[in-house]
């Protein structure tokens, strides 16, 4: 089991540290790969994502992803910024499929900004299509002043764009997903205004015609940016565009207590995959050993049960964060009164003891 691991900047380094304690006391033969992403590739190489680093992660079984961005790239030219690296690797390994999971664990129901009995057993899943949209759509771009420099400029465009096939596709990623859980779909668009979302619209219908035992319904993302917050538990399976997924999924992770919580997942079309924390590089508390680990972590499980076929080895991991959090152990981001607040390092290692504890076939 090849993973290419790439921690990328900021506090990616740190939490892809822990993710990696906790596979290496897996008994498991894994043979794992690091190399340079994002900011740190741009300084080493002069680009973002280098050709070696996307070959690493082509070859790989598996890629662990950390985080990338840092506001003092933001003055680089749009294809040298950090950010292009993540959306190079989904891009170039097809990872159309962005599974976004958020759970409220019931230790946490206190620390989510909502009230505990909006957010308590909350388990909904969101699928963002991830490589198409207004992300990818062509042209883009500023419309250069007559001096020839884009501070000039008067007018800047990007294209939403959506095919039938890239639709179709992420359509039966998510009837399927949902056929394992509450068989329920929300497809979520802007069908009142966009084309593009009253095409998704109308092939998530035409799809849906294969399966026939899931309940699908439809929601404007404005209104299902209000029922998130409002009635959570009402979905299911929310499935929507690269764009509102971006932007419902952020929501959706504080509802679970904290984003440093939220795992997720890329997958290919032979669910080969990227895992990452759905949290950025969070530059501001970088190199202070403050970071949850705990959606690297969790990322790492995503990982095992989707991409390397250990769904035990998952199971186990799960456990061992859940164990910690019962133990009242927080980052700084999930702590409340009566609860101990660690650092990144301490949480990681509670994880190792718990996973270690728990489980006799684990080297010691
Ligand atoms: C995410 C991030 C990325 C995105 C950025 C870093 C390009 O916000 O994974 O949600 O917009 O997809
Ligand atoms: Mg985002």
């Amino acid at each position: 089991m090849k993973i290419a691991v790439l921690p990328g900047d900021g506090i990616g380094t740190e939490i892809v540290a822990e993710a990696l304690k906790v596979l290496n006391v897996l008994d498991l033969p894994f043979e794992l790969e690091t190399a340079l992403v994002g900011g740190a590739a741009f300084d080493a190489h002069g680009h973002p994502l280098p050709d070696a680093t996307l070959q690493l992660a082509k070859d790989a079984d598996a890629v662990l992803f950390g985080a990338v961005g840092d506001w003092k790239y933001d003055t680089l030219d749009r294809p040298l910024r950090p950010e292009q690296a993540i959306l190079g690797l989904r891009k170039h390994l097809g990872l159309f499929a962005n599974f976004r999971p958020a759970i409220c664990y019931p230790q946490l129901t206190d620390a989510s900004s909502l009230k505990p009995e909006l957010v308590a057993g909350l388990d909904i899943l969101i699928i963002r299509e991830l490589t198409g949209d207004i992300y990818f759509g062509q042209p883009r771009g500023r419309r250069i002043a007559t001096d020839g420099h884009f501070p000039g400029a008067e007018e800047a465009f990007d294209t939403m764009r959506y095919s039938r096939p890239e639709i179709e596709r992420i359509a039966h990623v998510a009837f399927q997903a949902a056929r394992k859980r509450g068989s329920r779909v929300t497809s979520v668009d802007k069908a009142n205004v966009l084309e593009t979302f009253q095409f998704w619209k109308d092939v998530m219908i035409d799809v849906h015609a294969d399966y026939p035992d899931v309940a699908l319904d439809h929601m404007y993302v404005d209104n299902a940016a209000m029922q998130l917050v409002k009635a959570p538990k009402k979905f299911d399976v929310l499935v929507t565009g690269n764009m509102f997924g971006d932007i419902l999924s952020d929501a959706a992770a504080m509802l679970t207590g904290s984003i440093g919580m939220l795992p997720s997942a890329s997958l290919d079309k032979n669910n080969k995959g990227l895992y990452e924390p759905s949290h950025g590089s969070a530059p501001d508390i970088a190199g202070k050993g403050i970071a949850n680990p705990l959606a690297t972590i969790l990322s790492a499980a995503m990982m095992l049960k989707f991409s390397l076929n250990q769904p035990e080895a998952a199971a186990r991991i799960e456990a061992a964060v859940s164990a910690v959090l019962s133990q009242g152990l927080r980052t700084a981001d999930i702590w409340s009164e009566g609860t101990q607040r660690v650092g990144t390092s301490a949480m990681g290692d509670a994880v190792v003891a718990a996973l270690t504890a728990s489980n006799t076939t684990l080297k010691s």
